[in-house]
C-alpha cells in the first residue's frame, strides 16, 4: 500500500503528470469557450429566424387593429383588440409608440409599470429595405435588447402618426429554449463536440506518455552511466530535439569509454615498463656485483684477468648509463604538454657530429663509419636534444647489426617537403615478420634476446620523437642484407 501511494506521489511530481494536466486543463478551457460561441451563434440565429419569420405580423396586427386605433391608442376597443391577440399569443406583447418612440399605449399583460422611450433609430433600420437581421432594441419594458417587429400607423382621430410595436423577445426565448432542448442537431453537435473532447484527451495523455517515456529512458541510461556501466547507450535516437539529446549522451558515453579503455592501458603498459625496467636494471647491477666481488676476493689475479673484470664492469656500467639516458628521453616524451624545443640547426653538423662520438665503438666493432650529406643542405627546424637521440639510437642499432667488415651510413639529402635523414647499413636486418612490431616499448630482435643486448626502447622512442615532430619513420629492411630507418624533418 505505502510503495503504492509513493509510486502515485512520484508520478503526480512527473513531468508527464505536469504536461498532462496542462494539456487537460487547456482542453477543457478551450471546449468551454467553443461552447459557450456555439450557444450564443445559436441564440442569435435562434432570434434571427425569428425576427425573419415574423417579420410582417406588426403589419397584419395593425390592419386589425386599425379601427379600434382610430378610437385613440390608449381607448377601451383598442386595448379589447389586444387582449384579443394576448389570448391566441400570450407570448407577444404590444405597445403604441408616437413617432419619437415614447409609449403612447401599453397593451402588455402584466403592463410595464414604467414604460420607456424605444429607440426609433432601431425601428426605421427594421422599416428600410432589406435590413441585416436581427436588428435588436430595448423593449419599453426594459431589459437586455432582443427582436421585435413593427409597423407604422396612424392613430386617434386627428390621424397621429406613429409605431405598432411587437415584442418578441419572450417568443424567441421560448423557441430557443426549445430548439436547444429538442432540436437533433445540437444533440448531435454536443454529442460530437464530447467525443472529439475524449478522444483529444486520450490521445493527448498517451502521446505525452510516449515522448516522456523516452525522457525515461534517456534518465535510466545516465543513472547507469554515473553508476559506472559506461557501456550504456540510447538505441535508434530520433531526429528530433530528444534525439539528438540521446546522440550526444551516445557521443558522450564512446567518449568516457575510450579514455577509460586508454587510460587502462596506459596503466597496463606503466605496469609492464616497471617489471621490464626492474629486469634491466637488475641484470647488469648483478653482472657488475659480481666482477666487483670477484676483484675483491682475488687481489692477486692476473693482469689479464682483471682487465677482462674490469672491461666488464665498464661495459655493465655502459649498459646502465644507456637504460637511464633511455628512461629520461622517455620521460620527457610520456610528459604531452611539455612543448618540443624546436629550433633551427644544420643536419650535416649533427650528423658529423655524432658519428665522430661512435667512431671509436665502430672501429672496435670492425665496421666503418660515414657521413653522406652535402654539408650546404638547407637548415631544419626541430628539436635538437630529441633529434640527436634519434640518431644515437638509430647509429647504435646499425653498429649492433652490422659484422665487422661491414659498413654504416648516415645520408641527409633535400626533399620537397624537408631534410630526408637517413641511417643505412648492411647488417643482419630485420625478418619481414618482425618489422611491424619492431617500435614497440621492449621488443627485441630473437638474435637480440639470444645475445643479451638492449632493452628494447630506441626504436620506440625513435618512433614517439618522430609523432611528437608530425612526421613518420620508415624502416625498409631485408633479412641478411641490411636495413635502412629514414625520417623527414621540416625546412627552417
Ligand atoms: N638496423 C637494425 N638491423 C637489425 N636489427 C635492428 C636494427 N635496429 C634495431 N634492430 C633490432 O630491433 C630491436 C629493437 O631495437 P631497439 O633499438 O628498440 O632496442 P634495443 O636496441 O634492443 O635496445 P636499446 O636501443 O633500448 O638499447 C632490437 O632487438 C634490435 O636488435
Ligand atoms: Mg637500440
Amino acid at each position: 500500500m505505502n510503495r503504492l501511494l509513493s509510486r502515485g506521489a512520484r508520478l503526480g511530481r512527473s513531468l508527464y503528470a505536469r504536461i498532462a494536466l496542462g494539456y487537460l486543463i487547456s482542453l477543457l478551457l478551450l471546449s468551454v469557450a467553443a461552447a459557450w460561441i456555439a450557444i450564443s451563434q445559436f441564440n442569435q440565429l435562434g432570434r434571427e429566424l425569428q425576427q425573419r419569420q415574423e417579420l410582417n405580423l406588426a403589419d397584419n396586427l395593425a390592419k386589425v387593429m386599425q379601427p379600434a386605433l382610430q378610437q385613440g391608442a390608449d381607448s377601451a376597443a383598442a386595448h379589447d383588440t389586444a387582449r384579443h391577440i394576448a389570448s391566441i399569443n400570450p407570448s407577444l406583447a404590444l405597445y403604441v409608440l408616437d413617432e419619437r418612440g415614447r409609449v403612447v399605449a401599453d397593451y402588455a399583460e402584466p403592463s410595464c409599470g414604467q414604460a420607456q422611450q424605444v429607440s426609433t433609430q432601431a425601428l426605421e433600420t427594421l422599416l428600410s429595405e432589406e435590413p441585416m437581421l436581427p436588428v435588436l432594441a430595448v423593449s419599453p419594458c426594459g431589459g437586455e435588447p432582443g427582436v421585435f417587429s413593427v409597423a407604422r400607423i396612424a392613430y386617434g382621430d386627428t390621424g397621429d402618426p406613429g409605431y405598432l410595436y411587437a415584442d418578441l423577445t419572450n417568443a424567441s426565448h421560448a423557441s430557443m429554449f426549445a430548439m436547444l432542448r429538442t432540436s437533433s442537431i445540437t444533440r448531435t453537435l454536443m454529442a460530437a463536440g464530447l467525443m472529439a473532447l475524449l478522444v483529444c484527451g486520450l490521445f493527448g495523455l498517451v502521446w505525452f506518455a510516449l515522448l516522456t517515456r523516452r525522457f525515461t529512458r534517456l534518465t535510466t541510461a545516465v543513472q547507469r552511466l554515473a553508476g559506472g556501466d559506461y557501456s550504456q547507450r540510447i538505441e535508434a535516437p530520433s531526429d528530433d530535439e530528444l534525439g539528438r539529446l540521446a546522440r550526444a549522451f551516445n557521443d558522450m558515453a564512446g567518449t568516457i569509454e575510450a579514455q577509460l579503455a586508454a587510460m587502462r592501458e596506459t596503466d597496463r603498459q606503466r605496469r609492464e615498463l616497471i617489471a621490464n625496467l626492474t629486469h634491466d636494471f637488475r641484470t647488469p647491477l648483478t653482472s657488475l656485483r659480481g666482477y666487483a666481488e670477484q676483484l675483491l676476493a682475488a687481489p692477486q689475479c692476473s693482469a689479464d684477468e682483471r682487465r677482462q673484470a674490469l672491461d666488464a664492469i665498464l661495459d655493465n656500467a655502459d649498459r646502465l648509463t644507456r637504460l637511464a639516458q633511455q628512461l629520461s628521453t622517455l620521460a620527457r616524451l610520456d610528459a604531452y604538454d611539455k612543448p618540443l624545443q624546436r629550433e633551427y640547426f644544420s643536419l650535416p653538423e649533427l650528423a658529423y657530429d655524432i658519428a665522430g662520438k661512435f667512431q671509436n665503438q665502430a672501429r672496435q666493432a670492425g665496421v666503418t663509419l660515414n657521413v653522406a650529406c652535402d654539408p650546404e643542405l638547407p637548415w631544419v627546424d626541430a628539436d635538437l636534444g630529441l633529434i640527436d637521440r634519434v640518431l644515437s639510437n638509430l647509429i647504435d642499432n646499425a653498429l649492433h647489426a652490422t659484422p665487422a667488415g661491414g659498413w654504416v651510413r648516415l645520408d641527409a639529402e633535400a626533399q620537397d617537403e624537408g631534410v630526408r635523414l637517413s641511417v643505412v647499413d648492411n647488417g643482419v636486418g630485420i625478418a619481414a615478420e618482425e618489422l611491424p612490431v619492431i617500435t614497440q616499448r621492449f621488443y627485441r630482435t630473437r638474435e637480440s634476446i639470444a645475445k643479451g643486448e638492449g632493452s628494447g626502447l630506441g626504436l620506440s622512442i625513435v618512433r614517439e620523437i618522430c609523432e611528437r615532430h608530425g612526421t613518420g619513420m620508415e624502416i625498409d629492411s631485408r633479412r641478411g642484407e641490411g636495413t635502412r630507418v629514414s625520417l623527414v624533418l621540416p625546412f627552417a
